[in-house]
């Protein structure tokens, strides 16, 4: 494990829309632990994005809000390593997504593919609102208010760091330009040499006509070679490089998290729409009776008939929980008719018992303690606002509205 890059910020956030699975454990919170260690690291619940597609059962919102936490902090979560917090509670996000809003093209936000998609999906609400429409514009805002540099998400919300990256050099391009900047430019690129201002002019010029992103890597670490630039003529380098100016909102990179493989109980992927999820907070008896009624392979109707593992849900999960040798038994047995659908699924029963008791064990203490899991939110939210009001301060600033 290395050591902790203060150079790098991570930023992500979940919806309140009901209790953790396993799915998220082995898709979202585990990958979280990790991240805590090596990076600094900032977790939100995501309470205004619930709102815009839950606003006519906004009772849910209030009702998951603290579960969730609890949930993130019985998994592992860290609040000594990462900041953990309410987006409500730092209403500069919401300043700053308004302030985006005036620079950002309605096209792009039409544009983005789960704008139709899930208006499409969840024909049961009325999602013709503004504030769906705004829902990735408010994602951007949350991650550009920590200038988060990496941003776990999963493959559907890709398309929103892309999004958040165009809006940052937007407002970079319209605001991060000083008066004589394309002066002061030019004469930082002299203060390079002949050869590698060349270089230089030839990797923007690429990059800036052709589009070419390559480009931009290799331009950067040519600035990071460059001995007799001056930290400030370098930034301003990299920001011509960028199409703009100064960079005053960091274009974050997508974080992308392996598609969580954890099946549900019926094979599909867990998911609290398909019905096929064990919670975090399932009671032992109730997680025995799930795994022992699952399906299994349709064809093995009697003891007696073998199976084939390859068409069974049961089969999938050994494969998360199991170690070479059960699962070698498992083939064994099934396709012999030696074993029977329950003494296979035993294993996998004592499995997730034994993966939820640690889980489960915290998760009591900290909802006998309210207080405590809402002090960690408390900290988390005034830590993460200290960040966020010096990013708004400076968008205030550059878009001059730093009268007072
Ligand atoms: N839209 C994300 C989701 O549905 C949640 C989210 C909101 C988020 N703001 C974010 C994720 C910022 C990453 C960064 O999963
Ligand atoms: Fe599935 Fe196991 Fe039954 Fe085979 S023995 S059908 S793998 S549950």
């Amino acid at each position: 494990m290395g050591g902790l890059n203060v150079n790098s910020r991570v930023l992500s956030g979940m919806r309140p829309t009901g209790c953790l699975h396993l799915g998220h454990y082995h898709g979202v919170l585990k990958n979280w632990v990790q991240l805590q260690q090596q990076f600094d690291c900032f977790f939100f619940v995501a309470d205004w994005h619930a709102l815009t597609t839950h606003y006519e059962d906004s009772g849910i919102i209030a009702d998951s809000v603290w579960g969730m936490v609890i949930d993130w902090l019985a998994a592992g979560v860290n609040p000594g390593s990462a900041r953990l917090f309410i987006q409500s509670h730092v209403p500069e996000h919401a300043e700053l997504h308004l302030l985006l809003s005036m620079v950002t093209p309605l096209g792009w936000l039409e544009r983005v593919p789960s704008y139709k998609d899930q208006q499409e999906r969840l024909r049961e609400r009325d999602l013709a609102t503004y504030g769906f429409l705004g829902y990735p514009l408010l994602q951007s805002a949350d991650i550009l208010i920590y200038g988060a540099d990496k941003v776990p998400v999963g493959e559907d919300q890709v398309a929103h760091v892309e999004l958040t990256r165009e809006v940052a050099r937007r407002f970079n391009h319209l605001y991060g330009r000083e008066p004589g900047y394309e002066e002061a430019a030019e004469a930082a690129i002299k203060k390079m040499g002949k050869k590698n201002a060349r270089l230089y002019r030839d990797l923007l010029k690429r990059y800036q006509e052709q589009g070419d992103h390559e480009a931009i890597g290799v331009a950067r670490a040519l600035l990071a070679e460059q001995q007799n630039l001056a930290m400030s003529d370098c930034e301003r380098l990299l920001g011509y490089l960028e199409g703009g100016g100064r960079m005053i909102l960091t274009e974050p990179e997508a974080l992308l998290t392996p598609a969580s493989r954890m099946p549900g109980l019926d094979g599909q992927k867990m998911s609290k729409s398909y019905g096929n999820t064990i919670t975090l907070r399932e009671n032992p008896e109730a997680v025995r009776e799930k795994l022992r009624t699952m399906p299994t392979d349709p064809a093995r109707v009697r003891r007696t008939d073998p199976g084939n593992p390859d068409v069974c849900p049961v089969w999938q999960l050994h494969c998360i929980y199991s170690g070479d040798e059960v699962k070698d038994w498992v083939r064994e047995g099934c396709t012999s008719a030696g074993i029977g659908c329950l003494d296979c699924k035993q294993p996998i029963i004592e499995s997730v018992l034994a993966e939820l008791l640690p889980i489960q064990e915290r998760a009591r203490e900290f909802e006998q303690d309210p207080g405590k899991v809402r002090a960690i939110t408390h900290e988390g939210s005034e830590a993460a606002r200290d960040v966020a009001r010096e990013t708004r301060d400076e968008v205030r600033q550059v878009m001059g509205l730093n009268y007072t």
